[in-house]
């Protein structure tokens, strides 16, 4: 456990990264900064042609998906993870955002939903969520969504953007656009004309969304590293008692061009105590 803390302190102190956020541990504190706003208030939204389907809670929390709006630790945990991560975006004027890590089940997807479904909690924020995560697309079991077309399919010619996207009933100002099946030569296509059309497609039709972009690991695959470049940053989770501190390292070394908001420590072992 300290070894990947030191490790994770580490990469922060070379990278002169703001704090961990864990799983179920306050953060340390970050210098101030000036918010700016990122989103328009949305107020109401009416889904015209995005689908809207009814997730399913025993779906939700078996995938360890919270309520946004809940008093446990984890849901707070979440809250305070996106404050930082708004804290940062708003700094930087950054809307895009990859979740990262450097192996195999340390959290992404968990992350990135969570993530996606706090933003979009806080009304000032409209999010996109997107499975990019073409070697192992998850994000569609983890909230119960039947994909007949997905992104994969946008990548490939075959639907537009627009057939692929959903919106989970009870989760306002959130729209995902998940995966059918994994691609052949992923990181190519993520990388290559077709990957750059979808993202400045994202970017330039949603201009008010904080989009959110699940992937591969980074040590498993180079399609997190091929990807990267298309969007703004990257948020790094490492998962307590299975990253190994010389895969983190290596991680963070990988993605010494990136600029990273935070790492978030899952599976934590200690607790602070939430106040309220
Ligand atoms: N904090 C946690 N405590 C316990 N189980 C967790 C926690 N976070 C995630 N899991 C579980 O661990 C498994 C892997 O999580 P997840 O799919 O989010 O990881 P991942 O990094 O996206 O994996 P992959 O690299 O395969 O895409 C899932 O079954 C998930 O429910
Ligand atoms: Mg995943």
């Amino acid at each position: 456990m300290d070894r990947i803390r030191k490790a994770l302190d580490l990469a922060r102190l070379e990278r002169d990264q703001p704090g961990v956020v864990s799983a179920k541990a306050a953060p340390q504190s970050s210098p101030p900064v000036e918010p700016r706003v990122l989103t328009r208030v949305a107020t109401s939204i009416i889904y015209t042609k995005t689908r809207v389907f009814e997730p399913d809670p025993a779906i939700l929390e078996s995938h360890r998906i919270v309520n946004p709006s809940g008093a446990d630790s984890a849901c707070s945990a979440f809250r305070m993870l996106r404050t930082q991560v708004l804290q940062r975006l708003s700094e930087h004027c950054w809307r895009s955002m990859a979740i990262l890590s450097p192996g195999a089940e340390d959290g992404k997807t968990t992350t990135a939903i969570n993530l996606a479904v706090s933003l979009a909690n806080d009304h000032r924020h409209t999010v996109l969520l997107v499975d990019c995560d073409l070697k192992r697309p998850s994000i569609a079991d983890s909230l119960g969504i039947v994909v007949d077309v997905g992104v994969d399919d946008v990548l490939m010619g075959r639907a537009s953007i627009e057939q692929c996207l959903f919106h989970p009933q009870g989760f306002e100002r959130l729209v995902v656009l998940p995966a059918r099946a994994a691609l052949d030569n992923s990181s190519e296509t993520l990388s290559g004309p077709r990957g750059r059309e979808l993202v400045s497609e994202l970017r330039s039709r949603y201009p008010e969304r904080i989009v959110l972009f699940d992937l591969p690991p980074v040590l498993g695959a180079d399609d997190a590293l091929a990807f990267l470049p298309l969007v703004e940053c990257g948020l790094v989770v490492a998962s307590e008692g299975s990253t190994r501190r010389e895969d983190l390292l290596r991680c963070m070394e990988l993605l010494r061009r990136t600029p990273i908001v935070g790492t978030v420590l899952n599976r934590a072992s200690d607790v602070n105590n939430a106040y309220g």
